[in-house]
């Protein structure tokens, strides 16, 4: 059976100059929108290069810039989930992402959503999800958000290979 949507890459409709956002979504093949991913770069990344466009001189981060990117969000429309919409939506947005030398992908549940179901489908993609009020770890011995990045309800990051 064919499958009952497709994934194209779209420009990503939201984000600043250094945001480098990278977005996919699932249509139905009448042309539906069912589903959107959009990961970008984190925000100690783009507030790094806004630094130093302000001519300030912010801890260099040297290489490490774009080892760690954010899932800004992953959304099916409630109609079409649990037919693997979003496992495809990943699925086409992570080779990109280790195609930039991306190393981690983090993201977070919103406070508004209903946390069990999004714990369960992260888990199931090989994410971890760290408990409700647990900050996000650094990673490469680095913190990638900043002190005023909102806290969601819990962080989710995966590791994701070499290119
Ligand atoms: C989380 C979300 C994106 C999942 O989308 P989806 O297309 O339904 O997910 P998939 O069908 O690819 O699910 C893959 C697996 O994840 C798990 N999973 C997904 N939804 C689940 C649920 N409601 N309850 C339990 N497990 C779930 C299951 O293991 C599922 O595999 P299975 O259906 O074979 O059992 C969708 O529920 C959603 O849009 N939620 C609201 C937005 C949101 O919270 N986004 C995440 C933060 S940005």
């Amino acid at each position: 059976m064919p499958p009952a949507f497709t994934i194209a890459e779209v420009p990503a409709s939201r984000g600043g100059d250094h945001d480098h956002p990278v977005s996919f979504e699932a249509r139905t093949p009448d042309g539906r929108l069912v589903g959107t991913v959009l990961a970008r770069r984190a925000p100690m990344a783009i507030a790094y290069f806004e630094a130093l466009e302000q001519g300030m001189q912010p801890v260099d981060y040297a290489d490490e810039l774009d080892r760690v990117a954010f899932l800004d969000h992953v959304e099916v429309a409630e109609s079409e989930r649990r037919h693997a919409v979003a496992t495809a939506l990943l699925a086409a947005i992570e080779p990109v992402l280790v195609g930039r030398g991306v190393r981690v992908l983090f993201g977070g549940i919103g406070r508004g959503a209903d946390s069990v179901p999004t714990a369960a489908f992260f888990e199931r993609r090989g994410f971890q999800v760290l408990q409700t009020g647990q900050r996000l770890p650094g990673f490469f011995g680095r913190r990638w958000t900043l002190p005023h990045t909102a806290e969601p309800h819990n962080w989710v990051f995966a590791r994701l290979p070499r290119k």
